[in-house]
């Protein structure tokens, strides 16, 4: 869609003041406006948690996701993970790592708020590299 997309976006050097964009999601059009200046937010506060844990800790995030165990048995063990005392960097890994393992990249909770897709297998997850954190 973005190729679509480009079209109908403004210039970097046109938009005075903040970029903004409230449903940032995977940031694709956000990462290809390249903007100095932006404010980006979305509902999901695991994918908020994600992007500040890359940009503060990009070194940890990528060691901690690279680290988690292959295969089915280590997917559900990090999935029921209690977090809340956990790290930023380790709870941005653990979302990378659940986002990339999972069924086909679903996000969905259960009533309970814990993340309930299942798993997906290793395909998707190592797409990703530490240049690519690196470059968030
Ligand atoms: C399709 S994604 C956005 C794609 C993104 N803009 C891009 O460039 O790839 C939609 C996002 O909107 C977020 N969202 C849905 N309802 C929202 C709301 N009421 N407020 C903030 N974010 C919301 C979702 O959590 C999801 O991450």
């Amino acid at each position: 869609m973005l190729s679509y997309l480009v079209n109908y976006l403004p210039e970097n050097k046109d938009i005075k003041g903040t970029y903004s964009e409230p449903f940032v999601g995977g940031g694709s059009v956000f990462f290809n406006m390249n903007s100095k200046n932006a404010l980006i937010s979305d509902l999901n506060s695991e994918l908020i948690t994600l992007y500040k844990g890359i940009k503060l800790y990009p070194h940890k995030v990528w060691e901690t996701f690279e680290t988690f165990p292959e295969g089915k048995t280590a997917y559900y063990k990090i999935r029921n993970t209690v977090i809340k005392n956990k790290p930023l960097y380790y709870r941005a890994a653990r979302t990378l790592f659940l986002n990339r393992t999972c069924f086909k990249g679903m996000w969905r909770h259960n009533r309970k708020g814990n993340f309930n897709v299942g798993y997906g297998g290793e395909e998707r997850r190592w797409v990703i590299t530490h240049q690519n954190i690196r470059l968030v």
